[in-house]
């Protein structure tokens, strides 16, 4: 196999729920592209190996399963002939957009039997954030999508600056590269992003479970290191950037900039988190940076970074310039790229782990422990999930 692309070993036993997640977990919205890409035609989607369109209909959006059920042919080749309907390229069947049931067969003529017959699979879609997000999940009606974004977006005027890219690799490789206590300190010590943050040489770390979220608690901080027969080591040596000064904290991490005072309200545990079903979130002292991790087959995933800046009104303005001036390039850029290239070249498992990989530990837990839960509540409800994941 390529690196970066799973093995069909079964190595995480542990976790047999996230070991089988190799596509996703069910039971979920995904943000899968921009707003302002769909339009009035249908544009194709790949959602956890699932092939879908999505299309836009008097400004609503749907989503359908994109394979014509009469002959196979992707129904997103056809388009729009009725208000409210998709008709297939091949023999014009059509389609409501909202209860995916068969209206006409143009090519059988106006009473067609196959009519009423047939009904295609439907997705659940919404927007938000300026992007569509398309639900799922194993028949049950979706939960509110709301309860799934973060608290903190869904009940603060922010403004977003977001990048959706495809990327290879599979999508727990991405997750957890992004929760990985390690790297930060280490692969991204060239960054030029680590001008505006510096970070240790080490530090021990506790993980603490909040709500929907796990938290990485640093606690004691080590700027700088000897280590024996080999010599010291400092993780402020190339800029001569000193340790910020105690003035501010943000999570549990200090800062000399003053903390944006919804981000301070919130009182995170820790700067780093991550939820269900693959959301990490970094808060900064002036704004917090978030990466979804959409999985779009076993080998591809869609990187989406989302910078959200509390403020309204003109005070946006300088976020506006500042993240397409200098954010979007060095952070969105540079640092990202960097881990763009090690999920593409992470091949595990198998895996030996060291000290800090408990944060590895901890969200492959919440993975399967939230899973559990969803799974148990579904068969209590009457329904039939075929397993945790597609
Ligand atoms: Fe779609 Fe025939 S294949 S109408």
């Amino acid at each position: 196999h390529r690196a970066g692309r799973l093995p069909g070993r079964q190595d995480w036993s542990s976790w047999p729920h996230y070991q089988a997640a190799k596509a996703g977990f069910r039971g979920y919205w995904y943000p899968v592209c921009f707003s302002s890409q769909v339009r009035e035609k249908p544009r194709q989607v790949t959602l956890l190996g699932e092939r879908l369109f999505v299309i836009r209909d008097k400004g609503k959006v749907f989503g359908m399963k994109d394979r014509c059920p009469h002959r196979g042919v992707p129904l997103s080749y056809g388009n729009k002939q009725f208000p409210g309907t998709v008709s297939c390229v091949y023999h014009g069947w059509t389609f409501d957009l909202e209860t995916g049931d068969l209206k006409a067969a143009i090519t059988d003529g106006p009473r067609s039997p196959i009519c009423g017959k047939v009904t295609q699979p439907t997705y659940d879609v919404e927007e938000r954030l300026g992007m569509v997000w398309v639900y799922v999940g194993d028949g049950e009606p979706p939960h509110p999508i709301d309860e799934q974004l973060p608290e903190e977006l869904v009940s603060n005027p922010a403004v977003i600056g977001a990048r959706i890219q495809p990327r290879e690799g599979n999508w727990r490789f991405a997750c957890e590269n992004g929760f990985d206590e390690g790297h930060a300190k280490y692969l991204h010590r060239t960054a030029l992003w680590r001008l505006f943050k510096p970070m240790p040489v080490w530090n021990t770390t506790r993980i603490v479970k909040r709500g929907r979220w796990i938290y990485r608690v640093q606690q004691e901080q080590f700027w700088e290191a000897d280590f024996p027969g080999l010599g010291r080591w400092s993780g402020t040596a190339w800029y001569k950037l000193k340790p910020p000064k105690e003035t501010k904290n943000i999570g549990n991490t200090s800062t000399h900039r003053e903390v944006n005072p919804t981000i301070a309200a919130q009182e995170f545990p820790g700067f780093a988190s991550v939820s269900m079903p693959g959301v990490l979130r970094i808060a900064y002292p002036t704004f917090i940076h978030y990466e979804f991790y959409v999985p779009v087959d076993q080998d591809n995933h869609l990187y989406v970074g989302v910078l959200a800046d509390f403020k309204q009104g003109l005070k946006t303005l300088p976020f506006y310039a500042k993240y397409l001036g200098a954010v979007r390039w060095l952070f969105h850029g540079q640092f990202s790229g960097q881990d763009k290239w090690m999920v593409e070249v992470t091949d595990a498992p198998p895996e030996k782990l060291y000290r800090p990989d408990d944060s590895l530990l901890q969200w492959r837990k919440l993975a399967e422990d939230v899973t559990e839960e969803r799974l148990d509540r579904l068969r209590e409800q009457g329904y039939e999930p075929a397993d945790a994941t597609a």
